[in-house]
């Protein structure tokens, strides 16, 4: 029996992977987005009320469903970035400290390089790389209108395929984020068009890329570095599956280090954040310490 594709493919898909949870999740996954506002420290923007917080995040922020569109401060700085609260938990797992050597392998647009260059305070190496060189441009915007270029003097854009990065370096970052691309199945659903092309191959394709820039990861990260891997995914073939082929593949080269966050559950290998039960998400990570 061929697989089936489109609304009825994906629904299905998705029912056996979450079982009874699905159509709960599903609802949450259509429903409005929250967002956190992460103050830039340089604009010296300040939020006129008291703000809501998220236990557990480090920067300066606030939560709403809707914020009006960041904007520049007299200073010349644009004011916060929006975000998911979720997609600050991999630098929170990073733990960066200034003068630290680190590389964000899929960057684009630039949101968590961003606070990646919040956390180095400019000093130690940022290189933020991505492979599409248009959105190369949003990275350097985004530094541009949030930076001021003095702060910018340890930061690097590059454009290399993560998967063939250690062709040509080794060892060499302590610390490596690989927030990769990935189904993205919340843009998936609220896509008519999308929905109706979207197949199950879809995701088994995906993963093999992603662990080919997972294994590229895991070279160029310094003996005792970090590897944070996340994605937005709710497909577990590209979350759990992918750590659990490197335990297959990569056998004696790395420890999982588990970190527990505020929101969100644990899964087999890492962390997971589901809006049905959170308001936040989705997104996965995990985090790997290579050891040889
Ligand atoms: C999930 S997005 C990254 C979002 C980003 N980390 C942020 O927080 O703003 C994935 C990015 O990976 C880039 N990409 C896809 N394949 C790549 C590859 N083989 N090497 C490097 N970048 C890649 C895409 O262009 C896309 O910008």
């Amino acid at each position: 029996m061929t697989p089936l594709k489109g609304p009825e493919g994906f629904d299905h898909f998705y029912a056996e992977m979450y079982g009874e949870r699905w159509p709960r999740l599903k609802e949450s996954l259509l429903a409005a987005k929250k967002h956190v506002a992460i103050v830039n420290p340089f604009s010296k923007f300040k939020f006129s009320e008291k703000p809501l917080t998220v236990t557990g995040l480090s920067f300066e922020h606030d939560v709403k469903e809707s914020f009006p569109q960041p904007d520049k401060t007299e200073e010349g700085y644009t004011n916060y970035y929006l975000m998911d609260a979720a997609s600050v938990l991999p630098i929170e797992a990073l733990d960066l400290q200034p003068g630290e050597k680190v590389v964000d392998l899929c960057a684009a647009p630039g949101g968590k390089s961003f606070l990646c260059a919040l956390k180095l305070q400019n000093q130690g190496l940022l290189v933020s790389n991505d492979r599409s060189a248009a959105r190369r441009a949003r990275i350097h915007r985004i530094f541009d209108d949030y930076l001021p270029k003095t702060e910018q003097k340890n930061h690097k854009v590059t454009g290399h395929d993560a998967s063939k990065w250690c062709l040509y370096e080794k060892s060499a970052y302590d610390k490596v984020l690989l927030d990769a691309p990935c189904s993205s199945e919340r843009h998936v659903l609220e896509d008519s068009k999308e929905l109706s092309q979207w197949a199950p191959g879809r995701t088994k394709a995906i993963a093999v890329s992603q662990f080919a820039m997972l294994a590229s990861a895991l070279d160029i990260v310094k003996k005792e570095g970090i590897v944070v891997y996340s994605t937005c995914a709710l497909s577990q073939l590209e979350n759990d599956d992918i750590i659990r082929k490197l335990y297959q593949k990569r056998a004696g080269r790395f420890e999982l280090i588990r970190k527990e966050f505020s929101f969100g559950e644990p899964t087999e290998f890492g962390w997971q954040v589901l809006p049905d039960t959170t308001g936040w998400g989705p997104f996965y990570l995990a985090v790997v310490k290579r050891i040889k």
